[in-house]
């Protein structure tokens, strides 16, 4: 009896918590789990074979209903999604009404299984009629951007709960302008920055515009944040380094449009020790890490992508944003492993992490999984498994994975 009695209180104690109100979710984008984009400037690199193919994705526009089921059954409270600007303005100007009458549904459907409804306007795929136009490469792009947020504020505003204007400016624009590797495929310095301006303005002009329908909606963005360290702790340069990193990459824009954000939204995937290196610069391990030499002892500390695992980090990060005096949610985390045999402990490590930055006074209201289902990783196809629910892309069937279980631990007051 009393082992019993310990053995109880160990599984109460080992129960993560959260205060009342906190979202535990996980999250999606629209043309990574929908595809059939053909609007988009993405479909049409793949087309051209440029990416890889798309398709149908994991079917979620006609499996949403049992998407947001899965999520309800695995004990998630909220979702966050996005809506596909390329369908919802396919060509300048023309609103499509289907689309919109779609997503009323998804919304609709999210809700009926009590799942908080958290939407992103923009993932990264652009209609094309914009990308012929440049895209946000110049202004064409912040008032096209504006105008398409006030338009989802009035045809679908009252059953969003909470608003990510953007996902990930500064990534979007890095590999899209600078790396050359995502649509329009650009390698131009100058230009990457002022498509991050752009972006910045873009942000603004959507906020106004929603606020503008909606003066209580509560809007935010999914700003992508890497923990920085140096390599050599003790090493001025390297310090000094890893300094500049933090507060360029996960500071710079949060500051710009702090007047205009309710909350912040942090993506956390990148623990990174920066050294100088006299040749090259500046040197990050993600960066240099090549998948194909990943070391037997590479693969408890690495995602199958090759990146390293460091919860500790998102505590850290958190922590920092407290400064801005800002509710935050962590609006993506996670990890592409497809035997799942790092997730569970992944899972848990990172909830604690919330769970600690939260006991330091950090206010974070949320926490979402990146991603509820497998999904089109971009320009890695389908290889990478990043969902709590597996996909056999063959017959579009779902799979709960183990993982899933950890969302049960979690307690919330
Ligand atoms: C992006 C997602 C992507 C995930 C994993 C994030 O940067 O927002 O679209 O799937 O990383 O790579």
């Amino acid at each position: 009896m009393a082992q019993l009695e310990t053995k109880t209180k160990e599984k109460i104690e080992a129960k993560i918590h959260f205060p009342q109100g906190f979202l535990l979710g996980a999250a999606s984008a629209a043309h990574q789990v929908e595809g059939d984009n053909i609007n988009s400037d993405w479909w049409q690199a793949e087309q051209k074979g440029l990416v890889p193919k798309s398709g149908i994705a994991a079917d979620h526009y006609h499996k949403f209903d049992e998407d947001f089921g899965i999520a309800e059954q695995i004990g998630l409270n909220a979702v966050r999604i996005s809506i596909e600007w390329a369908r919802i303005e396919p060509e300048e100007g023309r609103w499509d009404k289907d689309a919109i009458e779609h997503y009323k549904k998804v919304l609709k459907s999210m809700k009926d299984h009590g799942l908080t409804r958290m939407v992103t306007l923009w993932h990264w795929t652009l209609p094309r009629w914009l990308a012929e136009k440049g895209g946000f490469e110049t202004k064409v792009g912040v008032e096209a951007f504006a105008r398409y947020a006030w338009f989802v504020s009035q045809n679908l505003g009252k059953d969003i709960d909470l608003w990510l204007t953007l996902n990930e400016p500064e990534i979007y624009a890095g590999l899209s302008h600078q790396k050359g590797s995502h649509p329009p495929f650009k390698q131009n310095l100058l230009q990457t920055w002022m498509v991050i301006r752009n972006l910045i303005a873009a942000h603004k002009a959507a906020y106004k515009a929603i606020k503008r329908t909606l003066p209580n909606s509560k809007v935010g963005i999914a700003k992508n944040c890497s923990f920085y360290e140096p390599y050599r702790k003790n090493n001025f340069l390297d310090r000094t380094l890893a300094y500049l990193a933090d507060s360029i990459s996960n500071h710079y824009v949060l500051e710009k449009i702090q007047k205009q954000l309710d909350f912040i939204g942090i993506n956390y995937y990148f623990h990174n020790k920066v050294k100088l290196n006299w040749r090259r610069g500046y040197e990050e391990m993600n960066k240099n890490f090549n998948k194909g030499q990943m070391q037997l002892s590479d693969q408890n500390s690495r995602s199958d992508m090759g990146w390293v695992l460091y919860p500790e980090g998102l505590h850290r990060l958190l922590r920092d944003l407290k400064k801005y005096k800002k509710p935050i949610y962590v609006t993506e985390n996670g990890i592409a492993d497809s035997v799942d045999n790092r997730r569970p402990k992944f899972l848990r490590d990172s909830l604690q992490a919330v769970s600690n930055a939260i006991s330091d006074g950090a206010n974070v209201r949320g926490y979402f999984y990146w991603a509820l289902t497998d999904n089109y990783e971009w320009t890695e196809g389908f290889g990478p498994r990043f969902g709590l629910v597996e996909i056999d892309y063959a017959t579009q069937t779902r799979k709960i994975r183990k993982s899933a279980e950890v969302m049960k631990e979690v307690q919330i007051d």
